[in-house]
């Protein structure tokens, strides 16, 4: 169950069906929807009811068990399914992890058991990410010595099984007093930062203050920032991480400021098999969701929009990954390498 400064689990497993409170609605208003097929669930995660990059992962890996149930024992139907959850998103390599452990634990069971087994497995990998975010903010929290830290969209218990892995480390410092104020991006043009981040800390009694994201030159220009601190869609084998837009430029700022920038994400969230982040898939989103907000336009009438929604920091402006296993200081392939092995 979850305890302190960490109110929140976004899925939950109940009558054989994925409840997933919808992300899309808060702060306003916390309703859940309650998935009983793998297309669903697979629709849930690309409309963004569900979003982060571990979340994602759970979340297929729970389609996948619906998907066992809707299969009856036919592999081609189960094998199709599995394919639409993981076409869903493109970039979280969180959610091709989970499907390929779902589909490799069906290769190996029979197709009488697929549902039992995948259930077990899926309720493992959720409680697994936990524990992985729990490790992670212990180490990253040990990294931070006071000041004030400043953190990008949302990874906090709702982008994850719980708990958080950026917001874990923050969660992780605040308890132990290493930090003096969070800061924390609106994150345009989703506000996962204003709408989720924010609603998380204020029920955990964390102050948080939201910027712009304009705002950051200045606020890390003051002195006040010891660390910028975000999590990661997908790291590639050289340190290169893929993460929400707007995570390039916060790493070029520190640099520029000599602000500190730390990466938590699992292992789950590491591909050892993608070289670089220019072989990373950066997933590109309708211009609507620039043009419009609430269903309101905010732009002229006859403008563009352009909406890539990930981009790639490159590993030498990180000062640090931290994982579960282990922590990456100025990361690159032979790092990289020592902790989660050759490529
Ligand atoms: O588009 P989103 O909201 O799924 O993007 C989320 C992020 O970029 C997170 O920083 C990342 O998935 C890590 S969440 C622990």
């Amino acid at each position: 169950m979850p305890t302190g400064y960490d109110q929140v689990r976004p899925l939950r497993w109940e009558n054989d069906a994925l409840l997933m409170l919808d992300q899309r609605l808060l702060p306003g208003e916390e309703r859940w929807l309650e998935l009983r097929d793998a297309d669903g669930v697979a629709d849930a995660i690309r409309a963004m009811a569900v979003r982060g990059a571990p979340a994602i992962g759970i979340a297929a890996a729970y389609g996948a068990v619906l998907a066992a149930r809707e299969a009856g024992g036919d592999w081609a139907h189960l094998s199709s399914a599995l394919d639409r959850l993981g076409a869903a998103r493109p970039t979280a390599v969180n959610l091709e992890w989970a499907l390929q452990h779902m589909r490799a634990l069906a290769e190996r069971t029979a197709a009488g058991e697929w549902f039992r087994a995948m259930l077990a497995e899926a309720h493992a990998l959720h409680e697994a990410d936990v524990e992985a975010n729990r490790r992670m903010g212990e180490l990253g929290g040990t990294l931070i010595e006071g000041g004030a830290v400043l953190t990008h969209c949302n990874t906090g218990s709702l982008a994850t099984g719980g708990y958080g892995t950026a917001l874990g480390v923050i969660r992780s410092a605040w308890g132990e007093g290493r930090i003096t104020k969070v800061y924390a991006d609106e994150t345009r043009p989703w506000l996962q930062g204003a709408r989720l981040t924010a609603w998380e800390l204020v029920r955990d009694g964390i102050p948080v203050t939201l910027l712009c994201e304009g705002a950051a030159a200045s606020l890390l220009a003051g002195g006040e920032v010891g660390w910028v601190v975000v999590g990661a869609d997908r790291i590639a084998a050289n340190g290169d991480v893929a993460n929400k837009i707007g995570t390039y430029g916060l790493a070029v700022l520190a640099r520029h400021h000599g602000v500190r920038f730390m990466v938590v994400a699992p292992t789950s969230t590491v591909d050892m098999r993608t070289a670089s982040g220019a072989d990373i898939p950066i997933e590109v989103r309708a211009e609507d969701e620039v043009l419009h907000f609430n269903g309101k336009p905010v732009a002229a009438d006859g403008a563009r929009g352009w909406n890539p929604v990930f981009d790639v920091t490159p590993a030498g402006l990180i000062d640090a990954i931290v994982t579960e296993a282990g922590i990456v200081e100025q990361p690159d392939l032979a790092g990289m390498s020592q902790l989660f092995g050759a490529r």
